[in-house]
């Protein structure tokens, strides 16, 4: 058994059922897997928990934060969903196209930055919202861009 597998039916050992586990299961094969779900990952998961694959990429397909595809050292996500778009996300996502030049849904070909539209990311409140390396950054406004395109480029 991989360590991974071994890891996962340790988490499903705190659930009533084996599926009620795919959720942390894939976040931790996402980790393992430098960032993303490749096949393969998917297909651990499923075996860890005794499940039909096509349950776990279901599960895998639906949430923003599993990505089936790798991405960037730098993950840049704007919610474009009703209360931020309200509030200019759109030309936020355009600041951050243009500043990182990377269109939304690409990563950019030296591999540095992923930049993608999400749904509500849960901080309508203080929107527009942008999470950058899993970190909120809210509200950001398209003058605000350029700095963290800065910042990230530098590294901090
Ligand atoms: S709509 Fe953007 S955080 Fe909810």
């Amino acid at each position: 058994m991989s360590s991974l597998a071994g890891e996962i039916e340790k988490i499903a050992a705190g659930y009533p059922e084996s599926r009620s586990a795919i959720l942390p299961a894939l976040r931790l094969a996402q980790e393992e897997h430098g960032g993303w779900l490749p096949p393969e990952a998917l297909r651990e998961v499923a075996d860890a928990l005794d499940l039909a694959p096509a349950q776990v990429e279901a599960v895998a397909s639906f949430y923003d934060m599993l990505h089936l595809a790798p991405i960037g050292k730098h993950l840049v996500e704007v919610c474009t969903n009703l209360s931020c778009g309200l509030v200019g996300a759109q030309q936020v996502l355009e600041a951050f196209e243009e500043g990182l030049g990377v269109r939304p849904g690409e990563t950019s070909e030296d591999g540095e930055f992923t930049l993608r539209a999400i749904e509500c990311a849960g901080g309508c409140g203080r929107a527009p919202v942008v999470v950058v390396d899993e970190h909120y950054r809210e509200p950001v406004r398209p003058e605000d861009v350029p700095a963290i395109v800065e910042e990230l480029k530098r590294g901090d």
